[in-house]
Order: structure tokens, then sequence, then C-alpha cells
């Protein structure tokens, strides 16, 4: 397992993360839709989910997180990848070091996939972080690297979430469409537009991307 970066500075955005002080209302939220989700996935068979919003900033990576510590407190071996390679948080928001990850592995740095994660960063929560931002992202995700990574998760892990950029930027969420069970869609109240949410639709349906369920993220919780 790698080392914790204990010298990264605390980010404010880490209130958002569930952890003991998260108000119980929160936390039962989660749960809820935790339990939609293991319900859609126990009848699709395949365990590996997608999160998404349609423009930046709404919410995908703290939502991304908060499923795989939720799913992971139920006993199951998660792993959460940042395949978010333009913008990565998640080694922040975990206090991680961000040397070895996603690009190393897909960039061909990193052959062996289990070194370029870290292991019990929570409870049964196996991370894999971004990596260095490469040149070239997408050239990385539709190699064939993703598939002998998502195949290893598959076979390692009881359920895999993965952290993507927006869909109106790239079509990340939808290149994997043939090893994920599908994405979740987060939205955000007061900003999210009704026709960004049915291009998103649209876009999932023209590269056979099932849409599991939305997420809606307010910002009530500060
Ligand atoms: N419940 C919340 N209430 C208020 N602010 C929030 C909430 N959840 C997340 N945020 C804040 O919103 C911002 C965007 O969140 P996040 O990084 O999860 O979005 P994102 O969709 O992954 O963004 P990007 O498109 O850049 O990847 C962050 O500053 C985060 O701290
Ligand atoms: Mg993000």
């Amino acid at each position: 397992m790698r080392r914790k970066n204990e010298r990264l500075p605390v980010c404010k955005s880490e209130k958002f993360i569930l952890s003991g002080e998260t108000p119980f209302a929160v936390r039962e939220a989660y749960e809820a839709a935790r339990t939609e989700l293991l319900r859609a996935l126990a009848a699709d068979g395949r365990k590996i989910v997608a999160v998404t919003s349609c423009s930046p900033s709404e919410g995908k990576s703290t939502n991304c997180l908060n499923l795989a510590v939720i799913t992971a407190e139920t006993g199951a071996k998660v792993l959460l990848v940042d395949c978010d390679m333009r913008k990565p948080v998640i080694h922040t928001l975990l206090h991680l070091d961000n040397k070895a990850g996603l690009s190393s592995f897909l960039g061909g740095i990193e052959n062996d996939v289990s070194r370029a994660i870290d292991r019990n960063v929570r409870p049964n929560l196996d991370v894999m972080t971004s990596g260095p931002i490469p040149p070239n992202p997408a050239e990385l995700i539709s190699g064939a690297g993703t598939d002998d990574l998502l195949r290893y998760a598959a076979g390692h892990y009881d359920y895999v979430f993965i952290d993507t950029p927006p869909v109106s930027a790239v079509t990340d969420a939808f290149l994997m469409n043939t090893r994920i069970a599908g994405i979740i869609i987060v939205v955000r109240e007061g900003s999210t537009r009704h026709e960004d949410i049915r291009e998103c639709i649209a876009g999932a349906k023209m590269s056979n991307t099932r849409v599991l369920g939305f997420i809606k993220a307010n910002c009530a919780v500060k």
C-alpha cells in the first residue's frame, strides 16, 4: 500500500465526504441511494458503475466517493477509480499521493495494476487515483488498458465506482459501455438544465450505456 500524503493541505471539499460527523439525514440519503443502486446491480450482474454529470462542478467526485464509502460500509470489497484524468480530485479528498495511478497503468509506466492501487484507504475501500495528468487522456481511456483494468476490477472487487469528467466535455463515461453496468448521473438543483439532462441521456442511449439512476446534489449541506 502506498503511503498517505500527510503534507497535503486540508481541502474544504472534504466536509462533504461521509465521516463520523456527517449529519444523520445525509447519511440516510446515501444509504437509500445505495439500496437502490445495489438492487439495480443485482439484477444486472455487472458491478462497475461510472458516476458522471452533464456539466462541470455538479458533484460527481463527491458523490462517487460517498457511494464508494457507503457501499464499503456494508462489508463489500469496493474499488474507487479516479477516471477524471483532466481534473482529478479523489487523491486530494482522501489525502493520497498521486504519483502512480490510472494514468501510470494505462500509459504502461506501471504494468502491475495492483501496484497502482491504495489498499484499505477506509475499511474495505481500495482506491486507484488518477495518476499524473497525462497529455492524452481520451487516447488512454479508449485503449486496451481500460478493458484490462475493468476486467481486473470485476474479478477482484464486489463493486467498482468510477469517477469521470462531465459528459459535456468528453464522453469517457460512455467509452466504457461494454464493461460497466451503467452510469449514475449527478444533477445539481438550480443549476443542471433539463436540456442538458436530455442530451446526456441521448448520449447514453447512442452508446448503449444504461442510465442506472440520478443523484440530486443540492447545496443545503454547507
Ligand atoms: N453537498 C454539497 N453542498 C455544497 N457544495 C458541495 C456539495 N458537494 C460538493 N460540493 C462542492 O461542489 C464543488 C464541486 O464538487 P465535485 O468536485 O464533487 O464536482 P464534480 O462534478 O466532480 O466537478 P468536476 O466537473 O470539476 O469534476 C466542490 O467544491 C465541492 O466541495
Ligand atoms: Mg470531479
